[in-house]
């Protein structure tokens, strides 16, 4: 038998059943407090896979994780490191491994003997039968695979398998994140000393600026992070672990587990949106340009009118504040003319020259007095005010041109390429991931 997803699990004997709940649930919870306390990737990643066969009473099991087809970690269980050592590299992308990596999707096969993606052993590796192989990804990109093998007793993996292997690899994911920034993070610190040698006093204060704008969108990012990772893991555990015990506890209980259930989906979902307002996830999955077509595609939708965009991929090189800012600016003028203007017609135009760029949002609505409320100190509207304000924080600048009657014109100039020299060439687009 070959090519099986197996979605429903074979009824265990007594003697084949994993090991009890409570002792998975605490596994788990160790897989979420080594997120938090282990800084040493490789032991981090070892200890999940570790944690995988046990959960699952696998014999074998293994984790890579590539880097631009750069191998940064492959750790094994099961076997010796000697053994490891002989087979060498981890599986090549042919076959069912390239498969897996390819489509990003998990593989659960019973019998490898008879699967027609199995390309055959290198040396010394041993033979193997059932297979659960899940990719391991960073946004949309599979950045490598956790992959176990012959389940105690021969049985094969089940849904709960999958779930967990799953889970553990989304965990592998942000421990692989985690240690991108903090390389990058350094990185970041050894670029700004050099910075600071290199230059004359002029360009000190511009470099200075610079580098608190970094470091401001640097404590933004991080605290996303915290928030969208670890406390998403640990919340996405307990909704896991609440789902197995509705199936386990006795009628009486049922509806209390569902309820907490409930309850910690929604906390996930507070603690997503929370970590999106502080840091944009659609400029690290697709970037800019892709980004400010999709809230063209959502304004549109929502406020009923067209939304024209003109915006090649910018032939500057911006940092990630400055896209950030560029990206605030549009979601907040998009909303607006969503919201106020009655328009029929929007358009959205992205442009770089002589070391800035320049993004317009213009509509053909209502339009308003555009000094006033720019002027104005006291109501509830902030968005305006602090687009421009945001503007400011980047040394860009912000022109509202609208009066009632005469449509609205946001006109956002930030610098880009050239002008911020000083930091756009050390600091390069890196985005922190
Ligand atoms: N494109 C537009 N067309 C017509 N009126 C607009 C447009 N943009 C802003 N306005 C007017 O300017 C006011 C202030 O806008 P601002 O974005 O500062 O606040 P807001 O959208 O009302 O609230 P928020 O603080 O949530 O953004 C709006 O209430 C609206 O009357
Ligand atoms: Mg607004």
């Amino acid at each position: 038998m070959c090519d099986v997803r197996v979605r429903t699990g074979a009824r265990r004997s007594e003697a084949e059943a994993a090991p009890a709940l409570p002792h998975r649930f605490r596994l788990l919870l160790d897989a979420n407090l080594a997120l938090s306390t282990e800084r040493d990737l490789d032991t981090l990643l070892r200890r999940f896979t570790d944690i995988a066969c046990e959960l699952t009473s696998s014999r074998y099991g293994a984790l890579f994780v590539e880097d631009i087809g750069t191998l940064v970690t492959f750790v094994t269980h099961g076997m010796t490191q000697e053994q490891a050592d002989l087979i060498g590299e981890p599986p090549s992308r042919t076959g069912l491994h390239g498969q897996l990596l390819r489509e990003g999707r998990t593989v659960v096969i019973n019998n490898l003997l008879d699967d027609p993606r199995t390309t055959g052993y290198p040396p010394f590796h041993p033979v193997m039968r059932t297979f659960l192989g899940t990719p391991i990804r960073v946004g949309s990109r599979v950045v490598g695979e956790l992959y176990l093998a012959d389940k105690n007793g021969g049985v094969g993996f089940d849904e709960s398998d999958v779930e967990i292997v799953e889970a553990l690899a989304a965990a592998a994911a942000v421990a692989y994140r985690n240690a991108t920034v903090v390389r990058m993070e350094q990185q970041s610190a050894a670029r700004a000393w050099a910075l600071l040698d290199m230059h004359g006093r002029g360009q000190i204060d511009e470099a200075l600026f610079w580098s608190q704008v970094w470091a401001r969108e640097e404590e933004r990012a991080r605290l996303a992070r915290e928030i969208h990772d670890e406390q998403g893991q640990l919340l996405t555990s307990i909704i896991l672990f609440a789902k197995h015990l509705e199936q386990a506890v006795n009628p009486g209980t049922v509806a209390q587990v569902t309820e907490l259930r409930q309850l910690a989906e929604r906390a996930l979902r507070a603690a997503r949106s929370l970590a999106q307002q502080l840091r944009p996830m659609e400029l690290d999955e697709v970037g800019l340009v892709p980004a400010i077509h999709r809230l063209a595609d959502h304004v549109a939708q929502i406020g009923g009118l067209a939304v024209d965009v003109v915006a090649g991929a910018p032939s500057v090189e911006l940092i990630y504040p400055v896209e950030v800012v560029i990206y605030r600016i549009a979601q907040e003028a998009l909303t607006n003319v969503a919201r106020h203007a009655k328009a029929h017609v929007a358009s959205v135009t992205v442009n770089a020259r002589d070391g800035w760029l320049t993004l317009v949002i213009e509509d053909d609505g209502i339009g308003f007095d555009a000094r006033s409320v720019l002027d104005s100190r006291t109501d509830g509207h902030l968005g305006v005010r602090t687009m421009r304000e945001r503007a400011g924080s980047v040394g860009g600048e912000l022109v509202v041109e609208s009066r009632p009657g005469a449509g609205t014109l946001v006109r956002l100039r930030v610098p880009a390429g050239e002008r911020p020299a000083a930091l756009s060439d050390q600091f390069s687009a890196a985005t922190p991931p």
